[in-house]
């Protein structure tokens, strides 16, 4: 039997319990609509800690268009039996939007010292204020002594660790590996609004990455740049919303390397009117 707890007192009655008997507690927050990409986390938390909290919230903060929040799948029942199936110390926390935010919808204002800015920042106005909100009252609620996130959102991941340092939260942020269905289309909760063409096409979206990287060893920032789009306009049914190179220190987009920095290359792009990122290390 899974507990799922949907109200922050009754979830924050057992964590104290759960402290005074000494155990550690992990944390993957979710947005729900389970797949392998957020259970690889769990299993990361479950190895670590004795007992993990998995938080299933579509934040409506986050989002920026009222479309994707609407249409974003909500499928509590199946994501239980699915965390049912790794058999760990797993409970859930699955809050109303009246248990978060009360009858006050609305993100704070961050600065992430410029991260924020980049990338998905460009695109998604206050999308990261909105998961710095959500982040910051549920690492407030389930007090965890380890939190972890994908790096298949890696700004978020990096966003989250720059909040955590600012506001000196007591928990240690985990990075996980992007997990990937066999095609390599990294695993979303979107990936279920795709028909079964889109679905198979989109896997377009990490080749082209990885032969991004192997230019990446001869070529400038730029000119991959200006590869990638070639490859996505010359594509039918992808749409490139951006393809940036970033150092992953700042994530400053760049056009041309620097000796001893460390990039990763980021794509975000629409197909059937559903967004898509992924992002790949190139050295
Ligand atoms: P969501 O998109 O549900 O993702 C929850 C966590 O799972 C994030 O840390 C994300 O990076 C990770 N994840 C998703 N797909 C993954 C994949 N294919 N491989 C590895 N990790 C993957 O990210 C959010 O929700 C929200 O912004 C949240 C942090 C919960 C705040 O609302």
């Amino acid at each position: 039997q899974m507990t799922i707890f949907y109200t922050q007192n009754t979830l924050k009655n057992f964590v104290e319990a759960q402290k005074s008997a000494k155990k550690t507690i992990g944390f993957v927050p979710t947005m729900g609509a389970l797949h392998e990409g957020h259970l690889s986390l769990v299993r990361n938390a479950m190895t670590d800690t004795d007992i993990v909290c998995v938080s299933v919230f579509v934040n409506p903060t986050q989002f920026d268009n009222a479309t994707d929040l609407k249409k974003y799948p909500r499928t509590l029942d199946a994501d239980v039996a699915l965390l049912k199936t790794l058999g760990g110390n797993i409970f859930v926390y699955a809050p109303s939007v009246e248990d978060i935010y009360d009858t006050d919808v609305h993100a704070e204002k961050f600065s992430f010292d410029g991260l924020e800015f980049e990338m998905e920042g460009k695109f998604r106005t206050g999308h990261f204020d909105g998961v710095g909100t959500i982040v910051k009252r549920l690492f407030e609620i389930v007090t965890p002594n380890k939190a972890y996130f994908g790096e298949k959102d890696f700004q978020q991941l990096m966003i989250i660790k720059k909040l955590v340092s600012k506001y000196k939260l007591p928990v240690q942020i985990v990075g996980c590996d992007i997990h990937r269905e066999a095609s390599g289309l990294a695993m979303s909760s979107r990936n279920q609004r795709l028909s079964k063409e889109a679905r198979k096409e989109s896997a377009f979206i990490y080749k082209t990455l990885l032969e991004a990287k192997k230019k990446f060893g001869t070529k400038s920032a730029m000119q991959v740049k200006e590869w990638v789009q070639k490859q996505f306009n010359k594509h039918p049914l992808l749409t490139l919303e951006y393809v940036e190179i970033a150092n992953i220190k700042n994530l400053k987009t760049v056009k041309r390397k620097s000796k001893n920095q460390t990039y990763r290359i980021f794509i975000a792009a629409f197909i059937e009117n559903i967004r898509l990122i992924d992002n790949l290390a190139l050295n």
